[in-house]
């Protein structure tokens, strides 16, 4: 599937204004592209409690996962307006690869432009059952 990088990261930046993030200041946006073509979007979700803080790509996985989405994840993006490259934190890479052995996880460096890891790159030897 081709798959829209610069679009990918237009969502996730427009998801991260939605950023419920008091406490770091630090806005994240994610939007997930799945096989059937279908995205979801997520922003992170802090909390006063702060180890219950949810990252936006497990909130925009929740979110396809509750829409019945069932097939295999192809993509994310990941957008910070507070940092360039914001690569996915560990729990989310576990969380991508349980949807796909072989997403594109795609950031913006420095220059702005995207830049595309698959997730055996940055997840390698990944848990499994
Ligand atoms: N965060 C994400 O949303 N995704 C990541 O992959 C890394 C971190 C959020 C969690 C927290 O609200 C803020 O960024 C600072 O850690």
């Amino acid at each position: 599937m081709e798959i829209n990088q610069i679009n990918l990261l237009k969502l996730a930046s427009e998801a991260a204004q939605s950023a419920y993030s008091p406490y770091s200041k630090f806005n994240v946006g994610a939007c997930v592209l799945y096989e059937d073509g279908k995205t979801y979007t997520g922003c992170n979700v802090e909390n006063a409690s702060y180890g219950l803080s949810l990252c936006a790509e497990r909130n925009a996985i929740s979110s396809a996962i509750a829409d019945g989405q069932k097939s295999k994840i192809i993509a994310v993006a990941i957008y910070s307006p507070n940092s360039k490259l914001c690569y996915p934190c560990g729990a989310c890479r576990q969380w991508i690869a349980e949807f796909s052995k072989d997403a594109a996880i795609i950031v913006e460096d420095i220059e702005e432009n995207p830049k595309s890891f698959s997730i055996k790159e940055l997840l390698p030897y990944s848990f499994e059952l």
